[in-house]
């Protein structure tokens, strides 16, 4: 079975809460609909109902009267959130009169949702930058236990399936955090071990890439690649983590056996944590055109509950996967 079908088929079976907050933006509701259609989520949209339903109408949708519309204006829980934020965000100067006016923000709605258990998770940015959707789920959703800092993940569909596995590779970090530290770096390979067991159904194989391997060339840049592998073969020891590796010594057998004997990881990498962020962005893109992959996502990972920022350039399928990505990531929450 193709893995976005594998995906879709596993979120019917989660029955998730989605919250949408772009709910008057046109592929949004037109995928919020085709969620509905499919049994992948059950969907809240943010939104006046009356406006929404006009959009509906005149886009011909028939299954948003099956969504729950969340008015930011008139919102019965508006004063309990505003409370909550308050709460989480005194010691940063947060007060009533500032939450109350964040809390009509659609984004800020739906992150609170979800912090209160409202929505098991989010998906947003159809409209909006990266920095507008993930500031508000940095503030109030946070990192999941024993991670600090958020990443994005890249499901990479290979035409060739001699690499990864049958040709599926997980790329991190190539959404988010521009220059992690040894300890982020670390945190963020152990969290793309996890994306790759709950999303992909991988048994993840985790290779921290630099351009040495085992020693072959010295530089501080190496250095920290070399400290985030122990530092994540410390905090994961039940994962197969290794580096520093370079990119065909990940990849290829042979080169991996020669310039990483003993590796377990070498030649066989199925998850490539890249030290920093233009690393792991020019090399999700390059891959996607030059070798003509799939690429979907990012998928955010590290966050306590699933929030998920699509491109601004994104289709209606596109939102409607990472629906059914999001439901996936909300039933592997601990
Ligand atoms: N993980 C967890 N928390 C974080 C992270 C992170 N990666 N980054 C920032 N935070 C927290 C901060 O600790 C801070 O918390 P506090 O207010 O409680 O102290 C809060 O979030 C705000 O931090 P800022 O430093 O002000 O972060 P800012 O909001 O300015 O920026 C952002 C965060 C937008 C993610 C920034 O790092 C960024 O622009 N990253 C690059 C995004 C990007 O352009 N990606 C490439 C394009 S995506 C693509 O091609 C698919």
């Amino acid at each position: 079975m193709e893995l976005l079908d594998s995906i879709k088929q596993k979120a019917r079976k989660y029955n998730k809460r989605i919250v949408l907050p772009e709910g008057y933006e046109e592929r949004t509701i037109k995928a919020a609909d085709i969620a509905i259609a499919e049994n992948l989520a059950q969907i809240i949209l943010i939104g006046d109902p009356a406006e929404i339903k006009v959009h509906a109408a005149k886009l011909g949708l028939k299954n948003l009267d099956k969504a729950t519309i969340v008015n930011p204006i008139a919102n019965p829980k508006k004063d309990h959130y505003v409370k909550m934020m308050v709460e989480i965000r005194k010691a940063k100067g947060m007060t009533i009169e500032e939450a109350s006016k964040l809390i009509e923000d659609p984004l800020y709605l739906g992150v609170l949702m979800i912090k209160n258990g409202d929505a098991d998770g989010e998906v947003s940015g159809a409209d909006h930058s990266t920095g507008d959707v993930l500031r508000p789920a940095f503030h109030y959703v946070k990192t999941a236990p024993g991670i600090t800092v958020v990443s994005g993940a890249f499901i990479m569909i290979l035409q060739d399936k001699s690499f990864g596995d049958n040709g599926v590779l997980i790329f991190a970090d190539g959404a988010v955090h521009p220059n992690p530290t040894d300890k982020e770096l670390a945190e963020i390979a152990v969290a793309s071990a996890h994306t790759a067991k709950v999303i992909a159904g991988m048994e993840p194989k985790v290779a921290l890439l630099s351009f040495s391997t085992k020693g072959s060339a010295k530089h501080e840049l190496v250095d920290k690649v070399i400290s985030a592998t122990k530092i994540a073969q410390l905090l994961a020891p039940e994962i197969l983590i290794d580096g520093e590796l370079q990119g065909d010594a990940a990849l290829v057998e042979s080169i991996g056996q020669k310039k990483a004997p003993g590796s377990k990881i070498a030649g066989r990498a199925n998850v490539l944590v890249f030290p920093d962020l233009n690393c792991g962005n020019i090399a999700y893109k390059l891959v996607q055109r030059l070798a003509h992959a799939e690429a979907i996502g990012p998928i955010l990972q590290g966050m306590a509950a699933p929030i998920n920022d699509l491109s601004r350039g994104c289709s209606v399928s596109d939102i409607v996967s990472m629906i059914a990505i999001t439901a996936n990531q909300a039933a592997g929450i601990k």
